[in-house]
């Protein structure tokens, strides 16, 4: 299948002159609190998005405090602004590519139309920008927004185009989880430190074999981050925007803490964990409750050491310990939020109606290479399609001495097994739009396409592993159930391209054995829509939309 002929492909836009090049912006905006001078930098928070275009631009942001790093923001900041959307609400925004190179952004975790989910066929050339608009039809979540750009994504986002995209609706507010200050945004990835406090990107032949990882953590942008707290109980929205680092979320005496929410939205309950993982790309919101310590004392969210893949490549600094952010608990809390019992209900997908099982081999080939399948990701090659609004298992066989953490576009899922046990770990509950698939390993996720058609991709969030090819698109067929529209002078049948069909009519009953005839009116295709327009109402008819895909 070829796609490049038959997409609608995003409007773009040319930016007026003068309005590109390099900029440099005001110092990161930090919450307003008393801060007592500490070793590192106090904890910075993403501004939030003001429904301005979304400015993608080089710049320089002091990082390191006294020092200058080249960057690629939005707006100006990095992570860029926060969106947050109420469920049902629409999402309306500019993009515009201010860089020297192309560039498209993608909702990740949003359900978005085909033409603006950020495909790479999508992006747009310097100087130019674009607008999406769709509603916002999913539960809360804590998503994501990054570069997507065609084997430039690993660069953009470790330049910094990254930020949160909150979906906020009536039910998570009604649980009374801590609100405002007490709830926290922590984007957290991985940079290599380096005397000219720079972010280099220069991956060498190993880096892409085992992503490009870093030796310290930036918290929201912040080196040896800090935050004051209270004695209370704090809500942290934890993201990995790392390209390749897979962290082990832990409070540094073993404190246990709940996890309420992963990717797409919260759990049906609070389960309680002293560790967690998190790969690139997922999301995991706990709740941490600081009422056991004396005022003065602090604790350190950090990731805990683990074994790591690697094979014969070994010596990847994937699994060392990290430090994240120090919370320093300063003041007492006035009231504190109590722990909900229960927070939302999820339907479960169930196994037993799938229609069918699809197999991913996840594999490597060759020294810089990560493939799906044995196939390595062409822009306009679409490999497989997918039947609207069918259950289906996806089923990511890990033959590699690698972690894949696999994410799809245009659907939520849930896991149904990790190495056969269904006894998942709590970090796999709920809706999900990515699953760590460690080496070795086997995941089957259940999943259904009914959100948007069109062509979309699943791929590697490693996001080196991504750019070197392991990704794939797909096409979500279109919704086949034909519309009729009765009037008292015609009856017309639609259905949507690309499937074919034909109207048979009987006279005598709506049996499959009776006398079927082909109408006399041929189908028409206007846009990407069939219809057959049958004149006149006289005669009581029987009717039946035939062909493939019905
Ligand atoms: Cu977060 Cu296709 O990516
Ligand atoms: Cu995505
Ligand atoms: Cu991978």
């Amino acid at each position: 299948m070829n796609i490049s002929n038959r997409r609608a492909f995003l409007r773009r836009f040319i930016l007026l002159a003068g309005l590109t090049g390099s900029q440099s912006f005001p110092p990161f905006l930090t919450r307003l609190r008393a801060q007592t001078p500490r070793p590192g930098n106090a904890l910075r928070i993403p501004p939030e998005w003001d429904g301005s275009p979304l400015k993608v631009a080089p710049g320089q942001l002091e990082v390191w405090p006294g020092y200058l790093t080249d960057v690629f923001s939005v707006n100006g900041s990095v992570p860029g602004p926060t969106i947050r959307i109420q469920k049902g609400e629409e999402f309306s925004a500019k993009v515009e590519n201010h860089l020297s190179e192309e560039f498209v952004m993608h909702w990740h975790g949003i359900l978005a139309p085909e033409s603006m989910d950020g495909h790479p066929r999508d992006a747009v050339a310097p100087g130019e920008f674009y607008e999406v608009n769709f509603r916002i039809n999913q539960p809360a979540s804590t998503s994501w927004y990054h570069s997507h750009t065609d084997m430039l994504t690993a660069e953009q986002v470790y330049a910094g185009v990254a930020g949160l995209f909150i979906v906020e609706d009536p039910s998570e507010s009604a649980l009374g989880l801590p609100t405002a200050d007490n709830d926290i945004p922590l984007i957290i990835a991985d940079r290599r430190s380096n005397a000219q406090r720079q972010f280099n990107y220069s991956p060498f032949m190993r880096d892409i074999m085992t992503g490009y990882l870093g030796d310290i953590a930036l918290v929201n942008g912040t080196p040896d981050a800090w935050l004051s707290v209270d004695s209370g109980l704090y809500r942290f929205r934890l993201l990995n925007g790392s390209n390749a680092r897979v962290f082990r979320i832990a409070l540094s005496n073993n404190q246990p803490f709940q996890i309420i929410g992963s990717d797409s939205g919260l759990l049906a309950e609070p389960i309680e964990v002293t560790s967690a993982w998190v790969a690139p790309g997922e999301r995991t919101e706990i709740l941490i409750d600081f009422s056991t310590y004396n005022l003065g004392d602090s604790v350190v969210l950090k990731s805990l050491p683990f074994p790591s893949g690697g094979g014969m490549m070994g010596g990847s600094s994937q699994g060392i310990e990290m430090d994240l952010l120090r919370f320093y608990i300063d003041t007492k809390a006035n009231g504190v939020n109590s722990v909900p019992d229960s927070l939302v209900s999820i339907p479960s997908l169930n196994a037993a109606n799938a229609k069918r099982t699809r197999v991913f081999n996840l594999t490597p080939s060759g020294m810089m290479l990560h493939s799906i399948n044995g196939l390595l990701w062409e822009i306009d090659r679409v490999d497989f399609s997918v039947p609207w609004g069918e259950l289906e298992i996806w089923e990511y066989r890990n033959l590699s001495m690698q972690p894949h953490p696999m994410h799809m576009h245009a659907a939520l899922f849930q896991i149904l097994d990790r190495n056969g046990a269904q006894d998942i770990r709590p970090e796999d509950k709920g809706w999900k739009d990515t699953v760590l698939v460690d080496a070795g390993e086997t995941v089957r996720i259940l999943v259904k396409f009914d959100s948007h058609p069109g062509v979309f991709v699943h791929h590697c969030h490693n996001l080196e592993h991504e750019d070197s090819g392991m990704m794939q698109n797909f096409e979500v067929l279109p919704d086949p159930t034909p519309v009729v529209r009765i009037s008292s002078t015609e009856t017309v049948v639609s259905w949507p391209g690309p499937l074919v069909g034909w109207i048979l009519e009987s006279s005598d009953s709506p049996n499959p054995n009776s006398n079927w005839q082909p109408v006399n009116q041929q189908p028409s295709k206007i846009n990407n829509e069939w219809t057959v327009t049958i004149p006149g109402v006289a005669e009581r008819k029987f009717y039946r939309l035939v062909g493939s895909g019905f």
